[in-house]
């Protein structure tokens, strides 16, 4: 018993020391693969959309980009793609924490 009180001692601060947001770059991803994003935009390369790295540039130091990006993800738009209009995809997820992290991993491109 003492030993596993030890255990936990030793343990327990280390997860108390992970930051409480990491951003889960495989996670994220994966997503913007499933929800078709990746046929427009890439990580650094210029496609029909703007590559995310730009973006980040873009947002780095703005405090509403969190709120801007995520509603850009999760509400349907139209954009220019060779003068046409097109749907802006949407992340296909219901969940807040999944598009929370692939915003987080966009601007830290
Ligand atoms: C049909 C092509 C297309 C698809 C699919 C697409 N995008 Fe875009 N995206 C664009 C274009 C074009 C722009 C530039 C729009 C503008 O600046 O008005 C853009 C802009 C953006 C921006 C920058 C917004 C800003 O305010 O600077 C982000 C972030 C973004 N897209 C993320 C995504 C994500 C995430 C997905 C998948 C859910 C996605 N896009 C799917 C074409 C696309």
């Amino acid at each position: 018993m003492k030993r596993l009180v030890l255990a936990c001692c030793l343990v327990l601060p280390l997860f108390l020391a992970a930051p409480a947001s990491a951003i889960d770059a495989a996670a994220a991803d994966a997503l913007v693969r499933k929800s078709k994003c990746m046929t427009c935009h890439h990580k650094v390369k210029e496609k029909d959309g703007p590559p995310f790295a730009e973006t980040a540039a873009k947002y780095r130091d703005k405090p509403e980009a969190i709120d801007k990006l995520t509603k850009h993800v999760t509400v349907p738009s139209k954009v220019k793609v060779d003068g046409e209009e097109e749907d802006h995809e949407t992340l296909r997820t219901d969940d807040p924490a999944a598009v929370r992290n692939v915003v987080e991993w966009i601007l830290s491109l």
